[in-house]
């Protein structure tokens, strides 16, 4: 994997400003003017999500400049208009080669933190096992977990750090973080307490979940209620509290909890101030969605079952409906969720990693992009709007995140591409040259 060509860095103009407060705590107040682009995807447009012919909006400024200041966004236009500008504020001058700018990546589903891999459970799917049958035979989420048992918080720290350090290599800005590889109280606060280390050390904004309902521990084995009293008794209660979680996620499937029992782990956190969202129809055809439908999620995720009635329910409410074909491909599934039909009827389509050790072990938002266009025939624009702006509705952020507009946070990419089809088109290779958060370059280090 490279992440950046000598020849770019040499370009590359960053200031010593810019340089120590990299390496600092200490907010970006310099300006920046990424000059020369090709293209500048701004994603502007109205408030609210992007649906049906709005999501292939992508409010390009051709020959385009984007000219930060401290952590926002001060103006975009052609780099021509903004030229003398950006010398009035003495900027520190990018020069993007005839590249794509776009807002950072958004990924709105991952579960960063976990100890190990599963390549084993890998090697099983590729000699014919299914997901379910590794899980059934104790790998799956609860391998993860015994290891999670025994691993140190330094050392899930410093992998999950690894890994941040590819989401932003790879263009992502912002990134859910899920916990669920915890599966006791005790062991779900400790991920929580790696979440809170890394949200203070990470350049990068991560926006913490509890999914302490992801699979029955061993303990609980024909007890499934039980261990979800002490989740909403033990554990929600003490997250909300210290606040170390912004959102409520279950498992709801065949082999994970019963919508009655999410029902009442979404409602409990829900109560306490979290706000839900949904691992749902992933496997079987639950009827995961429409309780996330009820509780007016912030998203439900993954939807490969969906059916035609629930597809018109998504697209008649604001629950961001997230796709996730990250996994059915490492699954190496023929079915792929929906995307189409959920766009065409109208619904909000965000696209995630779901990076996680055992169906999506990718942090890249890029190859998301040709998943979901050459398997999903989404369109380049509409996947690039469904990991950004609509990515960002579904985290609660958009009035902040996902698009490059004057006063939004200047959260943005240098894709070494003329055309933003091309990002999808060359896929499996690393297009992200620079990634900037708040104002801040954060990548190439
Ligand atoms: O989103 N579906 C449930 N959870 C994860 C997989 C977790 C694992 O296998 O470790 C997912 O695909
Ligand atoms: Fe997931």
């Amino acid at each position: 994997m490279w992440l950046c060509r000598p020849s770019f860095r040499k370009t590359m103009k960053v200031s010593k400003n810019q340089n120590s407060s990299r390496q600092g705590a200490k907010a970006q107040t310099g300006s920046l003017f990424f000059r020369n682009a090709s293209q500048i995807l701004t994603l502007a447009g109205p408030p609210g999500p992007r649906r049906g012919k709005a999501l292939s909006e992508l409010g390009i400024v051709s020959r385009g400049a984007v000219l930060t200041q401290g952590v926002r966004v001060l103006d975009v236009g052609s780099t021509r208009a903004l030229e003398a500008k950006a010398r009035r504020l003495k900027a520190e001058a990018i020069d993007c080669r005839g590249w794509v700018v776009m807002p950072g990546f958004v990924d709105s589903h991952t579960h960063l933190v976990f100890a190990g891999s599963r390549v084993g459970d890998y090697e099983a799917r590729l000699r014919g096992e299914t997901y379910e049958e590794i899980a059934r035979e104790g790998g799956g989420i609860k391998l993860s977990a015994e290891r999670v048992r025994q691993a140190s918080i330094d050392s899930l720290v410093r992998q999950a750090q690894g890994f941040l350090e590819q989401f932003a290599a790879h263009g992502t800005t912002t990134l859910e973080v899920k916990t669920g590889y915890g599966l006791e109280i005790t062991q779900e606060l400790k991920l929580l307490e790696v979440v809170l280390r890394l949200r203070k050390m990470s350049q990068l904004e991560l926006v913490p979940t509890l999914l302490a309902a992801h699979a029955l521990p061993a303990e609980y084995s024909g007890r499934s209620d039980d261990y979800i009293e002490t989740v909403i008794r033990d554990l929600i209660p003490t997250v909300a509290r210290k606040r170390l979680a912004e959102f409520i996620d279950c498992f709801c499937d065949r082999g994970a909890f019963s919508v009655d029992q999410c029902r009442r782990v979404l409602a409990a956190g829900k109560q306490q101030g979290l706000v839900p969202r949904l691992h749902a129809e992933q496997l079987t055809s639950s009827g995961a969605s429409r309780l996330a439908l009820d509780f007016k999620a912030a998203s439900a995720d993954h939807l490969d079952q969906l059916s035609s009635a629930d597809i018109r329910a998504f697209a008649r409410s604001d629950v961001v409906a997230t796709l996730l074909p990250g996994a059915n491909f490492h699954l190496g599934l023929k079915n792929y969720p929906p995307a189409r039909k959920l766009i065409d009827a109208g619904a909000i389509v965000a696209l995630a990693t779901d990076f996680n050790p055992g169906t999506s072990p990718t942090p890249n938002m890029q190859f998301m992009l040709s998943v979901a266009c050459s398997a999903m025939r989404m369109m380049p624009a509409e996947a690039i709007n469904a990991a950004a702006i609509n990515a960002a509705w579904a985290l609660r952020r958009a009035a902040r995140l996902g698009s490059l507009e004057p006063g939004k946070q200047a959260d943005l990419i240098v894709m070494d591409v003329s055309d933003y089809r091309e990002i999808p088109y060359y896929f499996g290779v690393n297009h992200c040259r620079m990634t900037v958060k708040a104002g801040k370059v954060v990548s190439p280090q």
